[in-house]
């Protein structure tokens, strides 16, 4: 007799600026996991949202649009390049997650959480996935919403010992705040505290730049974080596993833009990706350390992946990701890849140990 399949609600889409790389991502797992041993649904948290002030009345129109459709939502803007079959393909399958939330519709065994930024990076998701009792892949809510609060991550970051950027937090872009911002000096990096994908970021270089960007940023979050500007080389490292986590090889990222911007992110072709990194072993071991240390800092589980800027001595943390890309394509995948595991494997590791913790809770 064969075991019965495991249940897995991919959860995708979501209410987050990075919506359509979710839903590329859920169309990829879904494909990826075999089906002999998996039985895949799509589920949009979207669904849960249709009446959440805290969101644009155009992502609750749609929202709402999904809950009567029960699936498709239309896009309304342009899709990232080389994407836009999978978001398309996803958004066609989408089931809402409130189906579930309710009882209408039977719990998977466990969520696979494919979203990121706010509202499913930030653990916000991870809590209500508790508050139900249905295991998730990934880091807890404590975690999730340390990393995702940047501000936060580096205080905590820096008490491991790690090297961040210099920083000043702001609310507005005027007064005290300018005062505080242009104290961080020339060139300064603005972003807002909790965001992703690179969105609403900008290099400052010039005096009259710095308020524009701040305002920019603050469209995104309550909050900006105006940093040093880094100059260096830039590295990331991902980490997986549960008890024993362990490295993978470092990842340099070269683009054509002047950071890694969202184009230079989605766009085929504006970046390049180059694993194992062209640095020296001794710089490779020390970055693979530290990014085994931000994971353990901030009480990772499964899997995150560390931002770093290589500048002279200095190996400078950006920030880390509990819920990093997952397209085939994306950085952590490949990292896995070279050290030799495939995309279906990764993903089957990631589902055990979230059914390994959820186990161990049982009581
Ligand atoms: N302090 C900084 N100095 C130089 N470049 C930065 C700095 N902070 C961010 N960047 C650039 O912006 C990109 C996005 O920043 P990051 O902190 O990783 O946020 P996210 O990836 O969540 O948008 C980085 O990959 C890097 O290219
Ligand atoms: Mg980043």
């Amino acid at each position: 007799m064969t075991a019965r399949r495991i249940r897995v609600g991919v959860f995708t889409g979501g209410a987050s600026n990075e919506r359509d790389i979710s839903l590329a991502t859920g169309a990829q797992i879904a494909r990826s996991l075999p089906a002999d041993r998996y039985e895949v649904v799509l589920l949009d948290p979207l669904a849960l949202m249709a009446r959440n002030p805290a969101l644009s009345s155009a992502r609750r129109a749609e929202a709402e649009a999904l809950l009567r459709s029960g699936g498709r939502v239309d896009p309304g803007h342009q899709l990232p390049r080389g994407l836009e079959r999978e978001i398309e393909s996803a958004s066609g399958a989408l089931v809402p997650a409130s189906r579930v939330i309710t009882g209408a519709a039977e719990p998977p065994d466990v969520v696979f959480i494919a979203l990121h930024g706010v509202w499913g990076e930030d653990g916000r998701i991870q809590g209500l996935l508790d508050t139900l009792g249905i295991p998730y892949t990934g880091s807890g809510v404590l975690a999730s919403a340390l990393a995702m609060d940047k501000a936060m991550a580096k205080r905590v970051l820096a008490s491991a010992g790690l090297d961040v950027p210099r920083d000043a937090v702001v609310r507005g872009a005027a007064g005290d705040d300018l005062a505080r911002a242009a104290a961080v000096g020339l060139p300064a990096f603005v972003k807002p505290v909790a965001s992703g994908s690179s969105v609403g970021a900008a290099i400052v270089r010039r005096p009259e730049e710095l308020a524009p960007a701040i305002e920019a940023a603050l469209r995104e979050d309550d909050r900006a974080l105006v940093e040093e500007y880094v100059q260096g080389r830039e590295l990331t490292v991902a980490v997986i596993g549960n008890d024993q986590p362990r490295a993978l090889p470092v990842i340099e990222i070269v683009t054509k833009h002047p950071f890694f911007d969202y184009g230079a992110k989605y766009d085929a072709g504006e970046s390049e990706e180059i694993v194992p990194a062209r640095i020296p072993d001794e710089v490779a071991r020390r970055t693979q350390a530290l990014a085994l240390r931000a994971h353990a800092a901030l009480d990772c589980r499964g899997m995150s992946r560390t931002d770093f800027v290589w500048s002279a001595d200095r190996l400078v943390v950006l920030e880390v990701n509990t819920i990093p890309g997952m397209t085939a394509n994306s950085l952590l995948p490949k990292a896995a890849a070279a050290a030799g595991i495939p995309f279906g494997e990764l993903l089957e590791r990631l589902i055990g140990w979230a059914l390994e913790d959820a186990a161990r809770r049982r009581r």
